[in-house]
């Protein structure tokens, strides 16, 4: 039987010297994987049951191990748990603590497992609470969204192409694209929990046991839906690990994109909207200085989560069957993106909840740069049976008139437009009101003041 004495390493049977201490600390993870120890408890106590029911070990044995594990659980909720570094790891370190408490039968609980299958089960059963959490948290964001779409319905701004006036929009459609962006993140977490469902427990090192062990078993406890085919890519596979990291990059590159536009929208220069002094930060020079700290922090924070897709990426590529010591990584890489996602989120509400839009200035920016200029082209194709390219070159000569005479399309009298075009009526004039134009974009998905109220509320059904 495996003893465990002074805190030795279990293989110190085979390997006589000390690990010299630059190994020490470089191999040590427990800083980081001691945040798995429920998992691997849990993982443990079924693995346990599971062996008990086989007949592998006996009853006594296994209450006894299911006691030691309960108690060293407790031991670590209550902060009374001394973690070695020496000891490697959370498993290794749960597994000395065993022998301490409930002596030589310890050794019974790494019947018919490795530490291989032992880690990316744990991993995987955070991953999947971890992934439900975000879930939650995405859920939660969409809907602060939707209500500050509900206050805009009616607020008028330009859209932009090339950060160029575009078209009049509703402020409202603007913040619905981002909820759309974060239903598909939504969605994507959801999915990644198709692979998280399936069970390692039991391949052991990479070639599976040759105990009589029931994978179905551990597979309900844990609820797991079905345990994995291949011994060998199981021990080998981190797809779930690079699906985690890419869901949480494009989810931080939405954050990011809102931020960019946020920060753009506060700018002195466009005025669009106005940050409240919650989340500004001042200047130590500049005394009227009221800095957009925390988008920028969102934006800048995006760079990490790419960062940590491409180590893993980098990690796995030429990496050959099976486990390798380069894979301990993969933890690290998913616990900074896990926590950074959760603030960049929390933040994202914040900065939800604290700003105004500046409704008088979006609106007088919304008829900048000749923005109704494609409901005049498409009003001529209606009302004069014209092909569109040819309206698209009428109305390119009245902006180049409106241009050179310094005027927005709306401020143009009907004779003038005249002038350049004599069919035009009366009512051309109406194509220049913004409000209109936005009302006319009823095609599905458009921004028509009657699509979005549509919208909203299919999102709050939704979400209930
Ligand atoms: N701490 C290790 C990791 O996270 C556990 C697996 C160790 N397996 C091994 N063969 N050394 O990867």
């Amino acid at each position: 039987m495996v003893q465990n004495k002074n805190n030795k390493a279990i293989w110190n049977t085979r390997i006589k010297k000390d690990t010299s201490s630059i190994f020490k600390k470089i191999g040590s993870s427990i800083d980081i994987d001691k945040r798995l120890f429920k998992e691997d408890i849990n993982g443990s106590i079924a693995h346990v049951e599971m062996l008990f029911k086989q007949k592998i070990i006996s009853f006594k044995i296994k209450n006894k191990l299911v006691w030691g594990l309960n108690k060293i659980r407790n031991e670590i909720i209550k902060k009374k748990f001394n973690f070695k570094y020496d000891l490697e790891d959370i498993h290794m370190n749960i597994e000395d603590r065993l022998f301490e408490i409930i002596g030589d039968d310890a050794g019974y609980v790494h019947t018919a497992r490795s530490r291989n299958d032992q880690v990316i089960t744990d991993f995987k059963l955070w991953l999947i609470s971890s992934t439900n959490e975000i879930i939650r948290e995405v859920n939660d964001l969409i809907n602060v969204i939707v209500k500050n779409a509900e206050k805009n319905v009616e607020t008028i701004m330009p859209g932009f192409t090339h950060l160029k006036n575009a078209q009049p929009i509703s402020f409202a459609h603007y913040l619905l694209a981002y909820v759309e962006m974060f239903k598909r993140d939504e969605k994507r977490f959801k999915n990644n929990l198709e692979n998280l469902f399936e069970n390692p427990l039991g391949v052991a090192a990479l070639s599976g046991t040759s105990f009589n062990i029931d994978r179905n078993y551990t597979s309900k406890k844990l609820k797991f839906k079905r345990p994995t085919n291949n011994s060998i890519d199981t021990v080998s596979d981190r797809d779930f690990v690079l699906d985690f990291l890419y869901s949480v990059s494009v989810c931080s590159v939405h954050i990011s994109r809102f931020s960019e536009e946020f920060i753009i929208w506060n700018s002195d220069a466009f005025q669009l909207i106005k940050l409240n002094d919650r989340i500004v930060t001042g200047s130590s020079i500049m005394p009227q200085k009221k800095n957009p700290d925390l988008l920028e922090y969102l934006r800048g924070k995006t760079g990490n989560s790419f960062g940590n897709l491409f180590s893993m990426l980098t990690i796995l590529k030429g990496l050959p069957l099976s486990y390798f010591k380069d894979l301990q990584d993969d933890k690290e890489l998913v616990f900074k993106s896990f926590d950074q996602i959760k603030d960049s989120i929390s933040i994202l509400k914040e900065i939800l909840k604290n700003f105004t839009p500046n409704k008088k200035r979006m609106y007088e920016f919304a008829n900048i740069g000749y923005t109704t200029s494609t409901d005049l082209a498409d009003h001529i194709v209606k009302n004069y049976n014209l092909p569109f390219r040819k309206s698209y070159q009428i109305t390119s000569k009245i902006v180049n008139y409106a241009e050179s005479k310094k005027k927005n399309l709306n401020q143009l009298t009907l004779k003038e437009l005249k002038k350049i075009e004599p069919m035009l009526k009366e009512d051309v004039l109406n194509v220049f009101d913004l409000k209109s134009s936005i009302k006319s974009k009823k095609s599905y998905g458009g921004t028509s003041f009657e699509n979005i109220k549509k919208m909203i509320k299919k999102y709050k059904r939704e979400s209930k």
